[in-house]
């Protein structure tokens, strides 16, 4: 069985995070989403297991994708999976740079796993957590870049958030 982990921080997904994880399901036997746990370095606004949980509402119709928190290095993570391959979306060349590093510094830590780049559809490639979170939290529409199961409880949390 070919395995795909598709790791990211997903603070929160977005359409284009939906659009990968459903063209990497069609190509796999099985795909797990890996979610980045909250530590002292990352700063996200959702919780680790709130960005799970809107993944989870978001790829019910997909049979073969799962969704686990991470912690630690993502090579040793995939090899707890038993996959060998990482999946991470490259939207414009000012992605590359970044994605690049990673995935050279991942292959220089274990020769076995292969990094693979997807193309989201091109109406998703403007389209960013952080962008959303800003929007959002200044009270501008964000139903065209999040998956529609989770639009409304992503606006109570900011709401719930920007009032504490
Ligand atoms: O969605 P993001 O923030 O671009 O995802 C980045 C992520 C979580 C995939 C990356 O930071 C990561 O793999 N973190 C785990 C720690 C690790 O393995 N770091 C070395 C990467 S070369």
């Amino acid at each position: 069985m070919k395995k795909a982990i598709y790791p990211g921080s997903f603070d929160p997904i977005t359409n284009g995070h939906l659009d990968i994880i459903e063209r990497t399901s069609k190509i796999f036997d099985h795909v797990t989403v890996a979610v980045a746990i909250n530590n002292k370095k990352n700063k996200f606004l959702f919780s680790d297991i709130k960005r799970k949980k809107f993944i989870e509402q978001s790829i019910k119709h997909l049979k073969n994708v799962d969704v686990k928190l991470f912690d630690g290095l993502l090579i040793n993570f995939v090899i707890a999976e038993k996959s060998n391959i990482i999946i991470r979306g490259l939207r414009v060349l000012s992605d590359f740079e970044y994605e690049f590093r990673m995935a050279l510094m991942n292959r220089n830590m274990n020769e076995a796993i292969t990094t693979l780049f997807m193309m989201p559809h091109e109406n998703y490639t403007h389209v960013s957590s952080s962008i959303i979170k800003e929007i959002a939290t200044l009270n501008g529409k964000i139903d065209n870049y999040v998956p529609k199961e989770i639009l409304n409880e992503i606006i109570e949390c900011i709401n719930d958030i920007k009032s504490s």
